[in-house]
């Protein structure tokens, strides 16, 4: 699946441009402030019906007007397809894969999968447990899209547990109806651990070598640390009877998948807690690398790879290895900068350069 190009209409700072991605490195160039970030937003909008840097899309309607409506225009192997999405506040955001209305663009077959580096983004080394589980989870689905049910059926169960804890605690529901759940529980919470452990074990070795190749020294690792020790349903279950009186003070089941961690770490110690800003950064971009190789050698397509103002913290070996990683990897990449001089783009290296050049206005140039 290949991203031919964006169409923004009103969309932040732009009010009607459209741009050409391709085949592989498409660099995005501009001082700051310029609108880089914008057209990566964009893109990511346009493939997945959301924006990548805020919940709230009316931050992404252009200043004084009404609406806003991002077109991808894609090719693979069955032909051209179409994505669009158009939101004006106040009203339900319409999305059409290949003219088609869908409720998720993300369930539509025709969608890239898009994966992305924000400098906000850090939240996903730096923030909770539960942003790295939901991340990891999403990579099982792109890995294995057939196992995101498992993810949802533990969601359902664990929510129809509590429901019950709470019922019980408040001297309505009965004990012995707890044992239900509990196997539902187990069933979905076995599969679900060995979906992420399965998808961490995919990406270690990647994470580790590109982590360590940029720069990330001391051994970098990123492991899965499941709560549960539970091999089969029957021991989680186990697991679940011994904590149940627990539990039943609480309101809330306190043990399962729902707990897990996600360790990425170097020198022994997480960098959420011990990592500087830099290391960090390394360490999601690292990540981001690792999950597209894992994502295109198990399924024949890898996504599209937005890396926003990644250069900026690297020294310039290492920026010239980046991009040897970026234009050796499968898949299409683009990447901001405000120097274009930071992302060497050899002469034979396919690419475009989009240089906004101010006021929502964007100059294209196809190198190579
Ligand atoms: N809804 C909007 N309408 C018009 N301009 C916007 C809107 N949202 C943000 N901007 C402007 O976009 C600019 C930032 O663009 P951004 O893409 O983040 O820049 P950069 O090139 O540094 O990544 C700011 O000047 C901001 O005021
Ligand atoms: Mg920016």
């Amino acid at each position: 699946m290949t991203v031919v190009s964006v169409t923004l209409r009103n969309f932040r700072t732009y009010e009607s441009v459209r741009a050409t991605l391709g085949p592989g490195i498409t660099v995005v160039s501009g001082p700051n402030g310029a609108g880089k970030t914008n057209l990566l937003e964009a893109l990511y909008f346009g493939c997945t019906g959301r924006s990548c840097r805020t919940i709230n899309d009316r931050e992404l309607v252009r200043f004084g007007s009404t609406a806003t409506r991002v077109t991808v225009r894609c090719e693979d192997d069955a032909g051209p397809h179409e994505l669009a999405v158009g939101f004006a506040p106040g009203e339900p955001k319409r999305m059409t894969a290949d003219g088609a209305p869908v409720e998720r663009l993300l369930d539509a077959p025709c969608r890239p999968l898009v994966s992305v580096f924000l400098p906000d983004r850090l939240e996903l080394i730096k923030g909770a447990p539960a942003l790295r589980r939901a991340h990891i989870d999403h990579l099982v689905a792109a890995l294995w899209p057939a196992r995101a049910a498992n993810r949802r059926a533990y969601g359902q169960a664990l929510a129809q547990r509590n429901a019950l804890l709470v019922r019980i605690r408040s001297g309505h529901g009965s004990k012995t109806a707890i044992s239900t759940w509990d196997l539902h529980l187990a069933q979905a919470a076995v599969g679900l651990m060995a979906d992420r452990r399965a998808a961490v074990e995919l990406v270690c070795d990647g994470f580790r070598d590109l982590a360590d190749r940029l720069g990330l020294d001391g051994g970098p690792s990123i492991s899965y640390g499941p709560r549960s020790t539970a091999a089969d349903p029957a021991a989680f279950v186990a697991e679940l009877e011994a904590r149940l009186e627990s539990d039943l003070d609480r309101g809330f089941t306190g043990h399962g998948p729902h707990r897990d961690e996600v360790l990425i770490a170097r020198v022994g110690r997480e960098l959420r807690t011990y990592g500087s800003q830099g290391q960090q950064r390394l360490g999601l971009l690292a990540l981001l690398l690792a999950e597209r190789e894992a994502i295109s050698s198990l399924r024949a397509v890898p996504p599209l790879l937005l890396l926003d103002d990644v250069m900026s913290e690297l020294d310039s070996a290492r920026r010239t290895l980046l991009v040897e990683i970026l234009a050796a990897g499968p898949g299409q990449v683009v990447i901001t900068t405000t120097d274009l001089d930071h992302v060497p783009l050899d002469a034979d290296v396919a690419g475009s350069r989009i240089a906004i050049t101010g006021a929502g206005l964007i100059q294209e140039a196809v190198a190579a």
